[in-house]
């Protein structure tokens, strides 16, 4: 079975509601082929005003974090029944600035995974090596840690339930992507990890999207690489045009 392409986009901490519900509009009205995801990851500030703008297209709502926990006191978080009533279907969950910026463990993105999961979203498990792991020879491994502890006790009864984000850390937001050949060494090695704690049927299904600098003129090479399922897209997902050239990938 084919692996669905997902094109995602990672606003990170840009747009105020207004420039949100605008680039909301401007992504749903263009065509998107029937053949792939897409899905919007705002601010938390504006994932209402962006689901009312994408209730009853086919583009998903996600968001670019979440608690393990449904409520309580825990400020400054938002929990996964808060996102499923915002109109979220997913959520990225382990991004590298959450990691490196914010000293997210792995064992914290675990508990973010489970959580999401518990309640029915879709984690976007973000992994990927800093520079200086990748010149040590340590891009494996690091991938293979990220994997093994952030799925740690995560039970899987379908591919749905999760998809995998490589993103090395020294293509984010950098302009430097990884070569094709570097991207689909690494989902490849990621696919193999999956294999060994999954059954083959949703191992083989689950989808590794790569993240780091992906734009409209590097875009269609990444996709024809075999293990490349789609992008998650930060700077180049600001612009409509930009980011819909992306979604209609050849
Ligand atoms: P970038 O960001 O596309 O700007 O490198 C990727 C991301 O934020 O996940």
């Amino acid at each position: 079975m084919e692996r669905r392409p997902l094109l995602a986009g990672n606003w990170t901490m840009h747009t105020t509601i207004a420039e949100a519900e605008a680039l909301a509009v401007a992504i749903a009205q263009t065509a998107i082929p029937a053949d792939r995801d897409v899905m919007l990851a705002p601010p938390f500030t504006a994932l209402a005003a962006v689901g009312k703008v994408l209730a009853g297209s086919p583009v998903l709502l996600g968001a670019q974090n979440v608690c393990w926990e449904p409520k309580g006191a825990f400020t400054g978080e938002i929990s996964p029944p808060m996102l499923r009533d915002a109109g979220c279907t997913l959520v990225i969950v382990g991004h590298s600035e959450r990691r490196h910026i914010f000293a997210e463990t792995d064992a914290m993105i675990n508990q973010r995974v489970a959580g999401a999961i518990r309640h029915e979203l879709v984690p976007l498990l973000c992994i990927g090596e800093t520079l200086a792991e990748r010149e040590a020879g340590l891009t494996f491994q690091v991938l293979e840690r990220q994997l093994r502890e952030g799925l740690k006790d995560i039970v899987l009864s379908g591919a749905g339930q999760l998809v995998v984000a490589y993103e090395p850390v020294w293509a984010i937001g950098t302009g430097r992507t990884a070569t094709v050949d570097q991207a689909q060494e690494a989902h490849r090695f990621v696919r193999g990890v999956l294999l060994t704690m999954y059954e083959k049927n949703i191992a083989t299904q689950i989808r590794i999207l790569y993240g780091g600098s992906v734009n409209p003129d590097n875009v269609d090479a990444l996709m024809a690489q075999d293990d490349v399922d789609g992008a998650l897209v930060g700077g180049a997902a600001l612009k409509a045009e930009s980011f819909c050239r992306i979604i209609n990938f050849k």
